[in-house]
């Protein structure tokens, strides 16, 4: 068998007959800016989320920059993160002159909630959870951190479209939540997208101005300084198509995840993300099947030999292992022992929608025999 991370191509046969109307659509209209299908987008993941505000911007870190920006951060701020997460929520502070502030994840992959108050200084404004592999950080705790220290919470929830805790969407909990339709996103656009949430009117405002040179869209007059990182209408006509089939997509998301967990749980040797239902807390949505495994290294190599392709996340360095930037960032190495441990043992297993249940069972075999 040839298992691929991700195939590319299902993006677009996934749902073909729906894309190829909505394309056909938009483009006999020369509907390409700014048009219907965005409004409808953007109405349809806020009704989704249960956000007030989405705004469709031109990617998932533009999103980061833009809520950053409107939310009044700025430079020498501190901004704390997980070290664990894509250097885009770190690139999102530093353009604005802010500090990157690094702490460590929990067992879950997560930033760990009980590191956050260490991290915080006289210069800390805001803290940006990554709500990563799909799964949502426990916000309740951070709030209450957030509330003590008059902290503003905005959260990069690039990878978890759709997922809850306590019941609530990530992104929908922080003052700004920033998503990411990059392909290979659980929604995926054909080319670079992004949306923030927010129930704030004065920062939509913000974000709907700056997102297309600082124009106001009601009077079409500049006034303020913006860029332009519109979420074109086309890739908001495939995201609208492919929107309406995302109840499945989760599902099998969480079906495959259960898989892996129903014929990996028991090997010692390997530790899985929570399954789907042990925890009523949490609803994953599985953009990535992040396992932690003794002797990783080998067993990727094993895996590849034998057609299965695995990735490890942000080419293998947390942030704190960026050389070129670390200078830049705030951390303290020791307090950072998970994130250490994390980054010599994690490996991604191909989970999305094209993997057959009978991939599944290859690459759970694959990795019993290695182990
Ligand atoms: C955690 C995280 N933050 C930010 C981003 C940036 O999103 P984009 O690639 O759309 O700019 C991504 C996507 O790759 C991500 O996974």
């Amino acid at each position: 068998m040839e298992i691929p991370y991700f195939r590319y191509d299902f993006l677009y046969n996934e749902f073909k007959v729906d894309v190829d109307r909505a394309l056909q659509s938009v483009l006999n209209k020369g509907a390409f800016i700014m048009q219907d299908e965005l409004k409808d987008f953007e109405q349809a993941i806020a009704d989704f989320t249960g956000a007030k505000y989405a705004i469709g911007v031109g990617n998932g870190t533009d999103s980061l920059i833009l809520m950053l920006k409107a939310c009044g951060i700025g430079r020498g701020d501190e901004v704390i993160m997980a070290s664990h997460t894509f250097i885009a929520t770190a690139t999102a502070a530093s353009w604005l002159g802010a500090i990157p502030v690094l702490v460590d994840c929990g067992d879950d992959h997560l930033m760990d909630v009980s590191k956050v108050e260490a991290a915080i200084t006289q210069k800390t404004k805001a803290i940006i959870p990554t709500q990563l592999n799909g799964r949502t950080c426990e916000m309740d705790r951070l709030q209450t951190i957030a509330d003590k220290y008059h902290l503003v919470i905005l959260e990069d929830a690039a990878q978890a479209l759709g997922s809850k805790y306590l019941n609530r969407c990530a992104g929908t909990w922080g003052k700004t939540g920033s998503i990411s339709f990059y392909p290979a996103k659980v929604l995926g656009c054909f080319g670079d997208g992004g949306i923030v949430l927010t129930d704030d009117p004065a920062i939509y405002q913000a974000i709907v101005c700056m997102r297309d040179h600082g124009r106001d869209p009601k009077t079409n007059q500049v006034c303020m300084w913006g860029i332009n990182s519109r979420l074109d209408n086309v890739q908001a006509a495939v995201l609208l198509a492919k929107f309406k089939h995302y109840p499945q997509t989760m599902q099998r998301r969480r079906e495959i995840a259960q898989r892996y967990y129903n014929r990996l749980a028991s090997i010692p040797e390997v530790t899985l993300p929570p399954a789907p239902n042990v925890d009523a807390k949490h609803f994953d949505i599985y953009q990535n099947f992040e396992i932690e495994a003794e002797n990783r290294d080998a067993l990727r190599d094993f895996l590849r030999e034998r057609g299965i392709e695995t990735i490890i996340q942000w080419g293998g360095c947390a942030l704190h292992q960026i050389k070129a930037l670390v200078k830049d960032m705030h951390f303290d190495i020791s307090h950072l022992p998970r994130t250490e441990l994390l980054f010599k043992r994690c490996l991604i297993l191909p989970l999305n929608t094209s993997v057959t249940d009978d991939e599944v069972d290859y690459i759970c075999e694959t990795i019993s025999r290695f182990l």
